[in-house]
């Protein structure tokens, strides 16, 4: 692994779809320059499980935006803490995968969770994962990565994941509830997925992790040699 630092603390913006890796890849990059890793999908899964837990209509957009500004959430030793309860594995089902797919959609919870995001990104130091970060959260973000993977191979590594069901769960259900979840996130009104027109596409198929990060951390060194 890669030892040099950058020169500055930067933003680094992880976008791509559901299923590419995103998590993994985020976080040992993080570690490897030493920086946080914030996952904004968990922040719409925390506002998604609690208003579940508090019994709040999702239809509620109002409600939902003004429980999203009030939530505590903290990562702590890469556990998710909403309002001092543990939810790392509740937020990994799919009835929160549903769940979280219809908040992301409501512009005012999303106005709400970006200010956050960004409150919590600029200081720099900072590699955040997501659906709009190099479009939305941070257009100015110093480098931006979208991570894609074949269907196929997202399904196969989703249906892997033990934090979301283990094996059990059939392939093809996966791959139908991944494909559902990508035409949400790609079609929906509000900051739809897209690539931002200056990130740089890293096709992880049949690319170990190990590699996707090497891959990544030389993007990160030539950018900000040439930019320095
Ligand atoms: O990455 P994930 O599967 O944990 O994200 C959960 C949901 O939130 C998913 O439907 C996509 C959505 N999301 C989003 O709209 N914008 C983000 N920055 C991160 C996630």
């Amino acid at each position: 692994m890669a030892n040099t630092q950058p020169s500055r603390p930067i933003i680094l913006a992880i976008d791509g779809p559901s299923g590419v890796g995103k998590g993994t890849v985020s976080r040992a990059l993080a570690e490897a320059l030493g920086y946080r890793h914030i996952d904004t999908g968990a922040m719409y899964r925390a506002v998604a499980w609690k208003a579940r837990e508090q019994g709040l209509p999702l239809d509620g957009e109002v409600a939902v935006a003004d429980l999203a500004s009030r939530i505590e959430m903290s990562m702590e030793h890469a556990a998710l803490i909403v309002d001092g309860v543990d939810v790392t594995r509740a937020i990994r089902t799919p009835e929160i995968d549903h769940a979280a797919a219809t908040v992301a959609r409501m512009p005012r919870v999303r106005a709400v969770l970006v200010q956050r995001q960004r409150a919590l990104g600029r200081p720099g130091g900072v590699v955040m994962e997501g659906r709009d970060i190099g479009t939305v959260v941070f257009p100015d973000a110093d480098v931006k990565i979208y991570l894609d993977a074949s269907p196929e191979e997202r399904a196969r590594r989703r249906a892997a994941d033990p934090t979301h069901g283990g094996s059990a769960k059939a392939l093809v259900e996966v791959a139908t509830a991944l494909a559902a979840r990508d035409q949400s996130d790609q079609t929906r009104a509000a900051s739809p997925l897209t690539i931002a027109p200056d990130a740089i596409l890293v096709d992880t198929t049949g690319v170990p992790v190990e590699e996707v990060v090497e891959r990544v951390l030389e993007i990160v060194r030539s950018r900000l040699s040439i930019d320095d």
